[in-house]
């Protein structure tokens, strides 16, 4: 056992936050079960209250207690999908107050696949209520040093564990209502969610609970940030000039001192993206020019991430 991670536990039980890393993203961990823990928690980020807060289990059977029932559509997500990234939305039972749930009568659950994670949990033993650890609505963490930098004098511990395999956040599915609905897109595909359930998903809409994945500006880098289709890349560099920093999948242009080229495969893609946004961010030019992905579904979760940092809708 990792003393650290012993240590962490130990800041956990005692109402401390602890950062961790997961495959995702690297969460910012409070016990779940303490009101003032997660208090503290939601000041450590600047997150408004009522938003609710995935909690963290490391197994589906831990996880399933603080669910009031769980449909048989939850046990396959689980058992094909679990430890992984997806967050499932199921109605909640007693154990899940009102603190981490924003007052509303669901819960979101996650059992996470990275190995410090796992330890962690394992060792904690309940429930870790846990929001990406970067301050709200800007770009997540996927390295310890990116938490360091953004929340290090708040955060009792960071646990470090490498850079996030995954690289953006969970798939996020509400069970609690009549039919599964996607709330947040993210590495586990809507098809593949369908395929396992042998039914259509819908997407979310106003009526779905509150997530401030929802929001229109979120995921975004300090500099303002904008999506160019490919054929306007060059027309849009020539007309700012030096000015900006470029995120695309072609080579590097002469004209422009920041690029970054990124791959042209969607989970390849989304392991670079976050440290990628931060390096740019980072350049301090007037703008940053993301190039659009392509249309299609392996790149959903994506494109919803990219229009949310440059603050523009999904399409
Ligand atoms: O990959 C992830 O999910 C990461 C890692 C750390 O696990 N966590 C994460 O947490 O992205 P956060 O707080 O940044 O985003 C969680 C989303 C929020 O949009 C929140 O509102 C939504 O999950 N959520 C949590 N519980 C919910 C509920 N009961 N109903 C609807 N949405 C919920
Ligand atoms: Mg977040």
């Amino acid at each position: 056992m990792n003393t650290e991670v012993r240590r962490a536990a130990d800041i956990l039980r005692a109402g401390g936050l602890v950062a961790f890393p997961t495959e995702t993203v690297y969460g910012l961990g409070a016990d779940a079960s303490n009101a003032a823990a997660v208090a503290r928690l939601y000041r450590a980020k600047g997150r408004p209250d009522a938003h609710p807060v995935i909690v963290h289990f490391s197994s589906a059977e831990k996880a399933f207690e603080w669910a009031k029932e769980v449909p048989e559509a939850a046990r396959r997500l689980a058992a094909r999908f679990w430890p992984g990234p997806l967050t499932l939305i199921l109605k909640r039972s007693s154990r899940a107050n009102d603190f981490v749930t924003g007052a509303q009568d669901s819960v979101g659950l996650r059992v996470p696949s990275h190995p410090v994670a796992q330890e962690l949990l394992r060792e904690f033993g309940g429930g870790i209520a846990a929001p990406s650890a970067n301050e709200f609505g800007s770009v997540s963490p996927t390295s310890a040093q990116h938490v360091r930098g953004d929340l290090g004098g708040k955060v009792d511990l960071v646990l470090e564990g490498g850079s996030s395999e995954v690289g953006i956040e969970s798939t996020i599915l509400d069970l609690s209502g009549a039919g599964p609905v996607l709330l947040r897109p993210g590495a586990v595909t809507k098809s593949q969610l369908e395929e396992v359930l042998q039914t259509e998903i819908s997407e979310k809409s106003s009526a779905s609970p509150r997530h401030p994945g929802g929001l229109e500006r979120h995921y975004a880098p300090k500099t303002p940030a904008m999506l160019v289709p490919p054929y306007l890349l060059d027309a849009e560099i020539a007309r700012r000039g030096a000015a900006v920093a470029v995120l695309a999948f072609s080579r590097p242009d002469e004209r422009v001192d920041y690029w970054i080229r990124m791959p042209r495969e969607p989970h390849a893609y989304a392991r670079r993206l976050y440290a990628a946004l931060r390096e740019l961010d980072g350049a301090r030019c007037g703008a940053i020019l993301i190039e659009s992905p392509p249309e299609t579904a392996e790149w959903d979760a994506i494109r919803d991430l990219l229009s949310r940092a440059a603050g523009q809708r999904a399409g």
